[in-house]
């Protein structure tokens, strides 16, 4: 069964909204006028209730369903873009310089928007749908802050699904796993304290810069020696500052870099061993070294059931050879990792076709996808909600 009549009917008009959005991009939880514009459509789609400020300014819509009582499914979209300057040249590229949608939330916000009007249009379901509309996907937590605003308890929500679009898979496919789909993230910064001095005069110092640079390498033995090779463990430094001039050694440097696992305790792991490693050539090289470090997003873990069940929704939209069943894991993060660890649920991903990749000045969410991703949305809502 392929993808829905109305959702190919509705295409052009969710284009629309997808093309107002991208043109008009705002960054994490200032998504004001993206919030605005969403709960605007939700009320005229006769939602039965449309909440703002939800977690600052997130939007939650509700559809009763007509076939009776029941508890409520989460559908999850982002709002926020990113601060990159657009290099697209479409017509309705951003009109908001150093911002722009190149993550495709303007798409999965669409997208969304499209299936509530569905939705709320013909209600074949038992219980509610919940449509939530997140701030700050891209750093910000918004999707913690729904939850700690107590958003699963206030509507009811049982379970919970998200969507993004992935660029290199054909558009009308979909990719799922089973357990891990997407990284725990940690940030770090690391200041080396030493003595700065005349470059002439080497040993009335102690040089940050020949530290730091020990350091960098030695980061990378967390990975190469202390990790599992079979488990997956990124540590990439991403910032080194030190120094202002030719003859001067400098007081300190400051690296700074992103940690990525699957698990856990490989995320504890790698923090114990960045602490120690710092402390040790901060004994040997006789430095001061301060470690910050700030555990971002958990990893994004599929719930084994429900992610049979969303792979079995999409391949009635795409047919069993359009859904692979088990991807290898990505190692970016994803905030619908809070949300999944408050309620068993899935996060699925759609073909966005041979695009410019994630994140990037020549990105672009490709419309072809919308009837793809409204299909799978309406379905998912209905068979989770069957009377
Ligand atoms: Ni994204």
């Amino acid at each position: 069964m392929p993808i829905l009549n109305r959702a190919a009917e509705m295409q052009e008009e969710i284009a629309g909204w997808r093309r107002h959005l991208h043109a008009n991009p705002e960054l994490n939880f200032d998504v004001v006028e993206t919030a605005a514009f969403v709960a605007e459509k939700l009320k005229s789609f006769g939602c039965d209730e449309v909440a703002t400020g939800v977690g600052r300014t997130g939007v939650v819509g509700v559809i009763h369903g007509r076939l009776g009582e029941g508890p409520a499914v989460g559908l999850r979209a982002d709002m926020d873009a990113l601060p990159i300057t657009e290099a697209t040249g479409k017509p309705y590229a951003s009109r908001n310089p150093g911002r722009m949608h190149a993550c495709g939330h303007d798409g999965h916000t669409a997208m969304l928007l499209g299936a509530a009007k569905y939705l709320a249009e013909t209600r074949n379901f038992a219980g509610s749908v919940a449509l939530i509309f997140q701030p700050a996907e891209e750093g910000g937590g918004g999707g913690n802050e729904m939850v700690k605003d107590g958003m699963m308890e206030r509507f009811g929500i049982a379970k919970v699904f998200g969507m993004h679009n992935m660029p290199g898979l054909p558009v009308g496919r979909f990719a799922i796993r089973p357990g891990p789909i997407m990284a725990a993230t940690a940030e770090f910064t690391i200041t080396v304290k030493g003595r700065g001095g005349h470059a002439a005069m080497p040993q009335a110092t102690v040089d940050p810069i020949v530290i730091a640079s020990q350091l960098v390498g030695a980061l990378q033995t967390i990975p190469s020696r202390n990790a599992d090779p079979v488990e997956a463990l990124v540590v990439s430094v991403t910032k080194f500052h030190a120094g202002d001039a030719y003859n001067v050694i400098p007081e300190t440097a400051e690296i700074a870099g992103t940690v990525r696992t699957l698990k856990k305790e490989m995320a504890r792991k790698a923090e114990e061993r960045m602490r120690a490693l710092c402390a040790g050539l901060a004994a040997s090289f006789g430095a001061a070294i301060e470690v910050d470090y700030d555990a971002n997003y958990p990893v994004t873990f599929n719930h084994e059931r429900e992610t049979a069940f969303a792979a079995d929704v999409a391949a009635a939209v795409a047919g069993e050879a359009g859904v692979h069943r088990a991807i290898p894991p990505l190692m970016g993060g994803e905030d619908f990792s809070y949300m999944l660890e408050a309620r068993p649920g899935a996060f699925i991903f759609l073909g966005n076709g041979d695009t410019a990749g994630l994140h990037h000045a020549a990105y672009d969410f490709n419309d072809e996808a919308i009837a793809h991703g409204v299909s799978y949305w309406v379905r998912l809502a209905e068979a989770a909600l069957a009377a």
